[in-house]
């Protein structure tokens, strides 16, 4: 079990020049600035984002970070530490869905955005360096889309709230990259602060910063790596997406969110695909789940969040279906274990879980999980415990 990510101010010194320094190593000479955007868990809230609903994540404390330079000769040159080799060069007047691949489509895809929301963004030397872990559910595409937005909003005064960002970096992945996500990802990673997770209402953007102190309830927020890949361009949360809306059209709502909880049995009978119903029970009960769990974090009660986690989980198991053998298992262990909830978070099909548990209790349920993963054969998982940590911001 690993701790958190230090959020101290001497981290994100060292940060920045780690950042600076590969920057110098590949392009030469010092950045104009160094950004920093965060990846997500979410608490709950979990397939929502498209149906118009509620959502409440939490940054955390990993980062991507961007170190950019201007350039004059309209020419994006990219770089990630993560992907070590040749620098990825492109005119950005020549920016086009498909002008771009892999890794680099993404920051490509938001300066793509930018110019086509009417902002004037020029050319660029771009180095990126991340300790978001990628494929694990937690949000590295929109850590490094909003690290990048995030830059290139400041360099060139554009001024854009954070929402505004989120909602660009968002367009990138749909249109650009061509995954059908929600705003969720980047919303986090732009809008969240420390100590609190963020209440979207995915409808109209509106949103709350609700306190969530962990440690002063004596909690902690466990989250295990399963280590599973996890694919969102692979189809099936495509596939998910689309008989949602299928199943709002033929129930002649906006977006499943407008099924109220109370009207959930009637819609249900009325839906006349009846392999469209478990979707639609999921994202009405995610809904209210959502709800739920704000009115106790207002409440101050922590503690009883937990089974409203482990009923979310179920609700992706059994009715959504994009949990896989291996969030089964660590929700399983953690809950037998003894921790007060668990569920899987992000779009599944692997991914990570996150686990409420005493903070007394934190090594005794990571073991739990990590010896249930070795009686089935399985790579060892990675946990760590997350605090709320802080939304895209300038270091340096
Ligand atoms: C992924 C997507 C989000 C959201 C979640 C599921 O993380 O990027 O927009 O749909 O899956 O809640």
């Amino acid at each position: 079990m690993t701790a958190a990510t230090d959020t101290t101010p001497a981290a994100a010194h060292q940060a920045a020049a780690a950042a600076a320094a590969g920057f110098a190593a590949v392009h030469g000479g010092a950045p104009d600035g160094v950004w920093a955007a965060p990846g997500r868990v979410n608490l709950i809230g979990e397939h929502t984002d498209y149906n118009a609903g509620f959502v409440l994540p939490l940054a955390l404390p990993h980062t991507t970070r961007a170190a950019v330079r201007r350039r004059t000769d309209g020419l994006l040159r990219l770089h990630s530490a993560q992907a070590p080799g040749a620098v990825v060069e492109l005119p950005v007047d020549a920016l086009a869905p498909g002008a771009a691949e892999g890794w680099a489509a993404y920051p490509a895809g938001v300066v793509w955005a930018l110019r086509e929301a009417g902002y004037a963004v020029g050319g660029a030397d771009v180095h990126v360096d991340s300790d978001v872990p990628a494929g694990a559910g937690l949000s590295s595409s929109a850590a490094l889309e909003c690290a990048v937005a995030a830059a290139f909003a400041d360099l060139h005064d554009l001024g854009p709230e954070p929402a505004e960002l989120a909602l660009l970096a968002q367009r990138a992945e749909n249109d650009f990259v061509g995954v059908p996500c929600g705003v969720m990802d980047q919303t986090a990673s732009t809008c969240c602060i420390a100590g609190h997770a963020l209440f979207l209402d995915t409808r109209d953007l509106t949103s709350r910063h609700v306190p969530l102190d962990l440690a002063a309830a004596g909690l902690r927020l466990l989250v295990v790596d399963t280590r599973v890949k996890h694919d969102l361009a692979d189809g099936a949360y495509a596939e998910r997406r689309a008989g949602c809306e299928r199943a709002a059209a033929l129930l002649g709502v906006p977006a499943l969110r407008d099924v109220p909880l109370d009207g959930l049995e009637e819609a249900l009978d009325r839906l006349t695909e009846p392999a469209l119903r478990p979707l639609v029970r999921h994202v009405v009960t995610e809904d209210a789940r959502v709800e739920r769990v704000v009115a106790l974090l207002d409440a101050g009660d922590l503690r009883a969040v937990g089974p409203v986690l482990t009923a979310g989980h179920a609700s992706l198991r059994d009715d959504f279906r994009v949990s896989c053998f291996e969030t089964d298992l660590a929700v399983e262990a953690a809950v037998t274990a003894g921790a007060l909830g668990a569920r899987m978070t992000g779009g599944g099909f692997g991914g990570s879980v996150i686990a409420l548990v005493e903070e007394d209790a934190v090594d005794r349920v990571a073991a739990a999980v990590a010896d249930a993963f070795a009686a089935a054969g399985r790579t060892a998982p990675r946990a760590f415990t997350a605090v709320p940590a802080q939304g895209a911001r300038r270091l340096a």
